[in-house]
C-alpha cells in the first residue's frame, strides 16, 4: 500500500474531487467480477455524481455480444448483485456510455481493433485520450495483455494511461516478480494499480485511523502489552463456481498472500520482518485443511472433492492456519496467528488483539476469573471495535466479569459502508494510489508463505489432507497449532 503508512492520516484528508473524462475499459467483461462488483461500483458513484459526465465504460471479452447485450447483462448484474436501478434517467445516461468490443488476448489485431474504437470514442464522448485498462481476467493472461497494450501504445503516457492488475498477482514469488518485470518494460510504477479489494473496506482503513489518530493505544502497541494477535476471515460459502480457478489456487493463495497480509500489515506495519514462525517445523506453524461433507445452516452440503468441477483426489487447502512471527524491536515474541477458510460456521472478518495477563494481586479471590483484554477490530459483518475488559460486578463480593465496550459502525455513522470497488475504482480514476499495493509489497507477501506453498505444492497422499467438517471451525490439527501455546482460536 503507497503512502499510507508514511502519512496515515491522508486518508481522512482526501477531498471530494471528480476524475477527468475517461475510458474505462475492462478486459473480462463477460465474468463475474465485471457483472457482480465492478459495473455496479461504476453505477453507484455515478448516482453519487461522482464521475463525470463523460464517463465511458468498454468491456471486452471472446464472446460476440452486442453493445446492447452487455448493457442488459450489466443492468441485471446491478439489479442483482448490488442496489439496483431506482431511477430510470440515471440508468439510461449510463448505459449510453456503455460499450462492447469482442477481442481475443492473445491477438495483436484485437488491439489494434480495440484502439481504433477507443479513439473513435474520444470523438464521440470527449474523453481526451485519458484510459484505465482493467485486467479482470484470469491471471495467466496478464503478461500478454500487458505486453500487447504496450506494444500498441496504449500504455505509453504515464499521466492518461492507468493499468489495473486485479489478484492473484503471481502463482509464488518468482512467477509475481516476472510479472512485476512485464509491466516494468511497458510501465511507470505510478500507471499501475494492484487491486486488494480488502484495502477498499472502510473498516479496514479505519485500522490506521484508530492507531494514529486515538492517543490511548500507540503506547500499547508492542510486545510489553501485546500477548498476541488472531486475524481471521471465515467464509460460510464453499467453493461456489468457481473450482476451475480455486482448485489450482487454494486458502493460501487466494486469501492469506494477499488479503490476510494486508491486514497484518495494517496492524503492524512491517511484513520485511515476517516469518512463518518455525522454519524448521512447518507443521508447528503452517497447517492446511479441506472441508468435507457437513450442515449448512440446517441443510447438507457436500465436501469439497466432491463440488462440481473439483479433482476428487485434490490436495487443494480451503483452510490454512499459520504462526507468524516479526523479528523487530516492537514485535519479537509476540505470535501472529492467522486463519481463513472457506465452509466455516460463518461469515466475519477480525483481528484481535489480545493484552498480556495482568498479575491482579490486590484482587486474589478475583484473579482466577479475569480474562486478559483484548480489542477486536470487526471488518465485517457487524463493521465496528469492541474492547473487552473486567468491572467489578454489584454486590458485596469482590467478584469480576468480563464486559465489552462497543463502537459499530450502522450507530454511531447511520450508514451502510460502501462496497469496497466503489472506493477502489474512484481512486484510481483520481490517480490516487494510495490503497493499492506496490511492486516490492506483493513480492514480500509471497515470500512470507513460500515455504508453504513450496510444502503443500508437493504431490501428497490426498489421505494425509486435515480434513474439518463443513460448518465447523477448523480441522483438530490447527487447534493443536495454538493451544500447543497455551493459547486458543476465539470462537466466533
Ligand atoms: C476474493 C476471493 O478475493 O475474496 C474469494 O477470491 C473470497 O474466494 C472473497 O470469497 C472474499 O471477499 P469478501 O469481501 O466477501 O470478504
Amino acid at each position: 500500500m503507497k503512502n499510507l503508512l508514511e502519512n496515515p492520516l491522508r486518508v481522512g484528508l482526501r477531498q471530494e474531487r471528480t476524475p477527468e473524462p475517461l475510458i474505462m475499459v475492462i478486459f473480462g467483461a463477460s465474468g463475474d467480477l465485471t457483472q457482480r462488483k465492478l459495473v455496479p461500483a461504476l453505477y453507484h458513484l455515478k448516482r453519487e455524481r461522482r464521475l463525470p459526465p463523460e464517463i465511458t465504460i468498454v468491456g471486452v471479452a471472446r464472446r460476440e455480444w452486442t453493445h446492447q447485450y452487455f448493457r442488459d447483462h450489466m443492468r441485471k448484474g446491478i439489479e442483482e448483485f448490488s442496489d439496483g436501478i431506482d431511477k430510470e434517467e440515471i440508468w439510461s445516461d449510463f448505459a449510453e456510455g456503455l460499450f462492447y468490443c469482442s477481442g481475443n488476448m492473445d491477438e495483436l489485431e484485437s488491439y489494434q481493433k480495440l484502439k481504433a474504437f477507443l479513439e473513435e470514442l474520444d470523438g464521440r464522448r470527449g474523453t481526451r485520450g485519458n484510459r484505465v485498462f482493467y485486467l479482470a481476467v484470469s491471471p495467466k493472461f496478464f503478461p500478454p495483455a500487458i505486453k500487447q497494450l504496450g506494444g500498441a501504445g496504449m500504455l505509453s503516457d504515464p499521466i492518461k494511461h492507468r493499468l489495473v492488475i486485479e489478484k492473484p498477482f503471481g502463482k509464488d514469488l518468482s512467477s509475481a516478480q516476472t510479472l512485476n518485470q512485464v509491466v516494468q518494460k511497458v510501465c511507470q510504477e505510478e500507471q499501475v494499480y494492484r487491486i486488494d479489494h480488502y484495502l477498499g473496506k472502510e473498516t479496514v482503513q479505519n485500522l490506521l485511523v484508530f492507531r494514529f489518530a486515538n492517543a490511548i493505544f500507540e503506547p500499547l502497541w508492542n510486545r510489553q502489552f501485546v500477548d498476541h494477535v488472531q486475524i481471521t476471515v471465515g467464509e460460510s460459502v464453499g467453493v461456489e463456481e468457481r473450482a476451475g480457478y480455486y482448485d489450482t489456487a487454494g486458502a493460501l493463495r487466494d486469501m492469506v498472500q494477499n488479503h490476510l497480509i494486508q491486514l497484518l500489515c495494517l496492524t503492524v506495519k512491517v511484513l520485511q520482518a515476517t516469518h512463518l514462525a518455525d522454519l524448521k517445523n512447518l507443521d508447528r506453524c503452517a497447517i492446511r485443511g479441506q472441508y468435507g461433507a457437513g450442515w449448512m445452516k440446517g441443510k447438507p452440503v457436500s465436501g469439497y472433492r466432491e463440488e462440481p468441477g473439483v479433482n476428487p483426489e485434490s490436495t487443494t487447502p480451503t483452510y490454512v492456519a499459520l504462526k507468524l512471527a516479526i523479528d523487530n524491536w516492537r514485535w519479537q515474541g509476540v505470535p501472529f496467528y492467522l486463519r481463513t477458510g472457506k465452509r466455516l460456521p460463518k461469515k466475519i472478518s477480525e483481528i484481535a488483539i489480545e493484552f498480556r495477563e495482568v498479575p491482579l494481586l490486590i484482587f486474589k479471590s478475583a484473579a482466577q476469573q479475569a480474562s486478559p483484554n483484548v480489542l477486536t477490530m470487526r471488518i465485517q459483518p457487524n463493521e465496528g471495535i469492541s474492547l473487552r475488559f473486567e468491572a467489578k460486578m454489584p454486590g458485596s463480593e469482590l467478584r469480576t466479569r468480563t464486559v465489552d465496550m462497543d463502537f459499530s459502525y450502522g450507530s454511531s455513522f447511520g450508514m451502510a459502508t460502501a462496497d469496497a470497488y466503489t472506493r477502489l475504482l474512484l481512486d484510481c480514476m483520481l490517480g490516487d494510489q494510495t490503497l493499492f499495493t506496490r511492486a516490492d509489497e506483493v513480492e514480500e507477501a509471497w515470500r512470507v508463505i513460500t515455504p508453504a506453498l513450496a510444502a503443500w505444492d508437493a504431490p501428497a497422499d490426498p489421505a494425509s489432507i486435515p480434513q474439518y467438517e463443513a460448518g465447523t471451525w477448523e480441522p483438530t490439527e490447527a487447534e493443536f497449532l495454538i493451544n500447543r501455546d497455551g493459547r486458543r482460536w476465539r470462537r466466533l
